[in-house]
């Protein structure tokens, strides 16, 4: 369906790949930061204003100079392309039908051995960077990014990936997606969802 969706849209297929520095990280910094407005805008309406100022000044530590993404993503290319062992940049690249049109960087899934705190077990992989641009969600991008960053980790040793979210909607794309809910009751995603957390809540996958 999301193949069909896409042709309809004139684009030929959508292509996973590595991280270029030099080519994707203005536009996948842009989409990251705009991302960040789906974690605010799927809060209950009288908390949203707490929420826009906490990922505001999220995005504004992450591209600040010695931030790990930096101006127009500056610091990309030391946080993701020096540790081939440990880390990996994806992204996803629209091709159009027509060839004489550029091709389009719409997502990105950055995947590192151990990362959160909880999780110093080298067999451990966490996802970070997840994000698709507006335009484009629903068509199954997410899904592609994820596999083949669950690849990539499965092939470095991986045993479990974790992801962790304060945004409701990425928490369904997880659950979609194989994984669970670690560390949660129901209680917690009714707080999740209607109150919101000061902590990410977790998602995780065994790499079968
Ligand atoms: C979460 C995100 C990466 C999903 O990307 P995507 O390309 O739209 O995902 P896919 O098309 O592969 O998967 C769609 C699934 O995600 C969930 N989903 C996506 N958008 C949704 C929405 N608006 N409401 C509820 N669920 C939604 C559903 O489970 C959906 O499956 P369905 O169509 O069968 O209901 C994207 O919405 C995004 O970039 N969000 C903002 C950034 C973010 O919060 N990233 C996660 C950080 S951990």
């Amino acid at each position: 369906m999301s193949e069909q969706k896409l042709s309809q849209l004139k684009i030929k297929s959508v292509e996973i790949r590595k991280f270029n520095p030099k080519t994707d990280a203005k536009r996948l910094t842009e989409i990251w930061v705009n991302g960040l407005d789906q974690s605010v805008d799927s809060q209950w309406w009288w908390n949203r204003a707490y929420w826009r100022e906490f990922f505001s000044q999220y995005a504004k530590d992450a591209t600040a100079v010695d931030g790990d993404m930096g101006p127009e993503g500056t610091n990309l290319e030391k946080s993701w392309c020096f540790d081939e062992e440990n880390v990996q940049m994806l992204v996803a690249e629209l091709i159009f039908q027509d060839p004489k049109m550029a091709h389009l960087l719409v997502g990105s899934i950055g995947i590192k051995r151990g990362g959160y705190e909880h999780s110093k077990d080298g067999t451990i992989f966490t996802i970070w960077k997840m994000s698709v641009d507006i335009n484009y969600r629903g068509y199954s991008i997410g899904g592609k990014l994820l596999l083949a960053g669950e690849k990539w980790a499965k092939q470095k040793g991986g045993t479990k990936i974790t992801a962790a979210s304060m945004n409701p909607i990425a928490s369904k794309f997880y659950l979609k997606h194989g994984y669970e809910w670690s560390e949660w009751s129901w209680w917690d995603w009714i707080v999740f969802k209607y109150i919101g957390s000061m902590n990410g809540k977790l998602h995780e996958k065994t790499l079968g």
